[in-house]
């Protein structure tokens, strides 16, 4: 059977001048194939600070253009890659001020993968594994392989172990991203709220 054609969204999680994250995003996006990918970075998209997520206006059309497109393209994904550096050992808030435009509805029945960075040698595994509360309150449930970037800084062109922490990650997604739309298709997926 051919596989499944899975929208894939990936969403960088620093806008810090100089960031490496958008190493990292480099890196990864090379080793997406076989997915339909929309990369989202925040620097450009330029979502202000959370004053008023698109599901708190009474109609959603009175909604920013901006605030508008960017939720079409959230809802049309199967699954979610995050990509978040550590900051005092949590999820960067650009990421969390990201998501949070967007209503739980829109992520939930889904999957999602994890990859953590920063410049130490734990590659920000503590904020890798904060993440997975805030993804499964999403919704979009986190696959069990993740990837953590030890020493982001020094990321070459090509890394043996994280290249295959990526594979192990992707054919999670690929698996648990194709049960779930198929499960999509069929129902509606539960709502905690
Ligand atoms: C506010 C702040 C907090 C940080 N906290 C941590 C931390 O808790 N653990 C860690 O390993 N590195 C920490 N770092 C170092 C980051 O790993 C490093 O700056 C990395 O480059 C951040 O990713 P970015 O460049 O894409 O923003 C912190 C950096 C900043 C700016």
């Amino acid at each position: 059977m051919a596989p499944m054609e899975l929208n894939l969204v990936v969403i960088l999680g620093s806008i810090r001048d100089g960031r490496i994250g958008k190493k990292v995003a480099e890196y990864l996006k090379k080793r997406l194939d076989g997915f339909n990918v929309d990369f989202m970075d925040p620097d450009v998209l330029e979502l202000p600070l959370l004053r008023k997520p698109i599901h708190f206006y009474e109609e959603q059309s009175e909604a920013p253009q901006l605030l508008q497109d960017l939720h079409e393209r959230i809802k049309k994904a199967d699954a979610y890659v995050v990509i978040t550096p550590e900051y005092n050992r949590n999820i960067s808030p650009v990421l969390t001020n990201f998501m949070d435009h967007f209503p739980p509805s829109s992520y939930n029945g889904k999957v999602s993968g994890i990859v953590s960075y920063s410049v130490s040698a734990h590659g920000g595994s503590i904020a890798g594994y904060s993440c997975r509360g805030f993804l499964v309150e999403l919704g979009c449930l986190p696959v069990p392989a993740s990837v953590t970037v030890a020493a982001a800084h020094e990321l070459g062109e090509k890394n043996a172990w994280f290249d295959k922490d990526i594979g192990i990650m992707l054919s999670q997604l690929r698996w648990w991203g194709s049960a779930t739309k198929s499960q999509r298709a069929i129902s509606q997926c539960p709502r905690t709220m």
